[in-house]
């Protein structure tokens, strides 16, 4: 096991009617004027969104709005929030949404301190050193940003996306009411699953190989993200498999699942390309590159895939036979991203054939212009990135 820190902050105040502490919470980590941060209309409709404000100034704050931050959240809405937060002299930042809110408000709140361009830090530029206080109502398991240490932003010059991330971006507060997720509809209930369940993958596809107590808890979360997703697709509003999901997201991204282990985290910059280009849900364009890159790395550490596909994909372990373990697990993977709506190669995630041009941009942006490698588990090089690209673009 590898030397590791474990620093997961965020003060998670899980279950039915949690966000009746919104305000005491918001006063406990030195707010006093606060952007409510939202997206496109979900937490308008559902009536989450008035609830929050109204508990906000009943709780004595002071509330200035911004919404619109839509999917793969935009650079754009970011610079008009440092603007407004600037203007209104807001000292805190609550997003009621997803993973795309809090990132833009992550980007919003590292930006107002700081006096060139917040996207510098996305750059690689320059490093932030200090960041408003924030805190979250989530509405979408998925991302895992209402724990994780890091934001993706896209800047629409250019379809660039890229991630930042520090421990000063980390939540106070996260306030998990798992029947806020009742309203979500098929797809996005199953593309947030995938990218919790791609979390754990990514971490557990390392290349060290002796980790026994992170494993088990990685497979656990595996499982149970696979199998309650079908009784919340049956049933939306089946509370106990919406909570296990919820939890399960945050634990699959605040490093539990990662202790002692390097990860792996190839497959998610490959997509980051397909949503940065395409404009697609990035739990969906995870599942149209995973098995792709598994075929790809796979003779990397066979024995790893065979652990995947026994402990967690249920395959039969073939001991005459681990190559042919490992593929069946791939295989069942894919069954698996199919049975709940997601595709499995890029023609089914953007709905036509990817051209080789295309190919050659992402690979020219997710190797920084061929000056860096992806991956750990197998290090892959710009020509790797390429065939991955290739066989993810072959339809099934
Ligand atoms: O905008 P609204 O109307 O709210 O609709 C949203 C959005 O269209 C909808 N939604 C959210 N809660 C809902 C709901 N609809 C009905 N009922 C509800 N309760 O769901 C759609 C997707 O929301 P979004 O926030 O985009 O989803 P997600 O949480 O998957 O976030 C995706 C973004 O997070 C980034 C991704 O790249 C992507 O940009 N990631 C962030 C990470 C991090 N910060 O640590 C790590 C991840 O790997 C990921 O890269
Ligand atoms: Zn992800």
């Amino acid at each position: 096991m590898k030397d590791f820190i474990y620093h997961a902050p965020t003060e998670v105040v899980f279950g039915k009617e949690s966000e009746e502490q919104v305000a005491g919470l918001v006063r406990k980590y030195g707010g006093h004027t606060v952007l409510v941060h939202y997206g496109g209309g979900s937490a308008k409709r559902s009536g989450l969104l008035d609830k929050i404000c109204g508990l906000l100034e009943e709780g004595g704050l002071k509330t200035v709005l911004l919404g619109g931050v839509v999917p793969n959240p935009r650079l754009s809405k970011v610079h008009e929030g440092i603007d407004l937060c600037r203007m209104k002299k807001v000292d805190f930042i609550l997003s009621v949404g997803g993973g795309s809110v809090i990132d833009s408000a992550k980007a919003i709140a590292y930006g107002v301190p700081y006096k060139g361009d917040v996207w510098d830090f996305y750059l690689g530029k320059a490093d932030a050193v200090e960041c408003l206080p924030m805190g979250c109502v989530l509405t979408i398991p998925a991302a895992g940003s209402e724990m994780s240490d890091g934001s993706v932003i896209t800047n629409e010059d250019g379809g660039v996306k890229l991630g930042y991330g520090t421990q000063l971006c980390r939540q106070k507060f996260a306030i998990m009411n798992p029947e806020r997720s009742f309203t979500l509809p098929p797809y996005q209930t199953a593309a947030g699953v995938t990218d919790m369940m791609m979390h754990t993958m990514e971490r557990f596809f390392s290349p060290e190989d002796d980790m026994t107590l992170t494993d088990a808890v990685a497979e656990a979360v595996l499982r149970t993200m696979k199998a309650c997703v079908f009784d919340v697709l049956k049933d939306p509003e089946d509370y106990r498999a919406r909570a296990q999901i919820m939890w399960g997201g945050s634990l699959a991204h605040n490093d539990l699942t990662g202790c002692g282990l390097s990860g792996d985290w190839a497959t998610h910059q490959l997509e980051h390309e397909l949503s940065g280009m395409f404009d697609v849900t990035h739990g969906a364009g995870l599942a149209a590159i995973w098995p792709s890159w598994a075929r790809y790395v796979l003779q990397q550490n066979v024995s790893r895939f065979v652990r995947f596909a026994v402990n967690v994909m249920d395959v039969p372990n073939d001991f005459t036979d681990p190559v042919g373990t490992a593929l069946k697990g791939i295989e069942a993977m894919e069954r698996f991203y199919h049975s709940i709506g997601m595709p499995i190669n890029i023609p089914e995630l953007i709905g036509r054939d990817i051209t080789e041009a295309e190919i050659a941009e992402m690979v020219r942006k997710c190797s920084h212009n061929y000056t860096v490698t992806q991956g750990r588990f197998k290090v892959l090089q710009p020509e790797d990135m390429t065939a991955i690209y290739r066989m993810a673009a072959r339809q099934a």
